[in-house]
């Protein structure tokens, strides 16, 4: 049997007011009328308490967006979980974040695109900066913990020294400086995205800098732009290790972007526990353990480090879900990166941003 995962990722709307074209919502996003009921995400969080998570991140898509926040919240509140509200900041007023730790928010993860307000709106296609301010500066003053989440891609990676400050000025206790990872929209934009060499090679150092100047006061957490790198990431630590994730619509996955693995076979809350899923469906068992490997991850030291890198991306770059993360240097596809990067880096060829939306 599996080990319980720590958290669920609930993603209760792909509605969003932003449209952030680095998105990792897939391109068919779930509609309105598609979404799961009050009923079926109590449900959902009931089952996710049993399975053992004890997290329930409440994300989207926009959660404010859903008029049954209140309930939903103090209903994974009442059943001991830690209550994370992932947020872009716009909707949530002072009034309705204090009715919302009212009734259980523990911790709120909020959404910065940028350090000024016109690169920031400009990334968001709306005007959200000002509002994010305001966000924060409610979430300190009802006393809860901050985390903001800056999205790296090539047009706000020269300004980090400055989404850094801005963090910190906002009161952060942790900031998530995360490049950008390809699926969904942000495959889609990848020609727009991908940073150069030269951006990360200014930016890794300032990271580095601020991690050490602002150790016990803000932790920062720096993932990788891995397309550079000689070894992939240790994607989700592992395919249905730690986290489920439930989209908008029910579909349960074993990390949020599976849906682009189109061999998946992915069941949804409708039809199937999540205690059933989590421990027997053929979608969580696919890539777990070490058994489902090809070499050179097989009889490769890395794979207790990395898991062979991210099954998404294997499927994306290669066809092929179990084969090495093509990132990897000694994955046999590496070159298809490397040709990436190549091609889609010349800055006088980017094109102009899709920008996310409803279709
Ligand atoms: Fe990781 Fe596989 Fe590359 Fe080894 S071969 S470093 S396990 S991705
Ligand atoms: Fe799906 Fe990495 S994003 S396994």
């Amino acid at each position: 049997m599996a080990e319980a995962p720590f958290g669920l990722l609930a993603e209760l709307t792909h509605r969003c007011p932003l449209q952030c074209g680095y998105c990792s919502n897939p391109l068919e996003l779930v509609r309105r009328d598609a979404e799961l009921s009050t009923e079926d995400w109590r449900r959902v969080f009931d089952q996710a308490r049993a399975l053992g998570a004890l997290q329930i991140h409440l994300s989207g898509g926009e959660p404010l967006l859903r008029p049954d926040l209140p309930e939903l919240v103090a209903h994974a509140n009442s059943l001991g979980c830690y209550v994370n509200l992932v947020t872009s900041g716009v909707g949530l007023s002072r009034d309705r974040l204090r009715s919302l730790a009212s009734v259980g928010v523990d911790h709120v993860q909020l959404s910065l695109q940028d350090a000024t307000r016109s690169g920031n709106d400009r990334i968001a296609g709306i005007k959200a900066f000002d509002r994010k301010v305001e966000a924060a500066s409610f979430v300190l003053d009802e006393g809860l913990p901050l985390t903001v989440n800056t999205v790296l891609h090539r047009q706000n990676l020269d300004n980090i020294a400055g989404i850094i400050a801005m963090a910190e000025q906002m009161g952060a206790e942790r900031l998530e400086l995360a490049n950008t990872q390809y699926y969904g929209w942000a495959l889609r934009n990848r020609a727009v995205l991908l940073p150069t060499r030269a951006q990360l090679a200014v930016a890794d150092p300032i990271v580095a800098a601020a991690q050490d100047r602002l150790r016990g006061r803000m932790e920062i957490v720096y993932v990788i732009a891995d397309y550079h790198e000689a070894h992939p990431k240790p994607c989700m630590y592992g395919w249905g290790a730690r986290q489920l994730t439930v989209a908008p619509n029910g579909d349960v996955l074993p990390c949020p972007a599976a849906t682009v693995i189109s061999s998946l076979e992915i069941e949804n809350v409708r039809d199937s526990s999540l205690h059933e899923i989590w421990h027997h469906s053929p979608s969580f068992n696919a890539f777990r353990g070490f058994e489902w490997m090809q070499d050179p991850c097989r009889s490769c030291p890395r794979k207790e480090i990395d898991f062979g890198g991210c099954r998404c991306q294997a499927f994306q770059l290669t066809g092929d879900a179990a084969a090495t993360d093509p990132v990897c240097s000694l994955s046999p596809a590496r070159s298809t990166v490397d040709l990436i990067l190549e091609t889609e880096m010349a800055p006088s060829e980017v094109p102009a941003m899709a920008m996310r939306k409803m279709r």
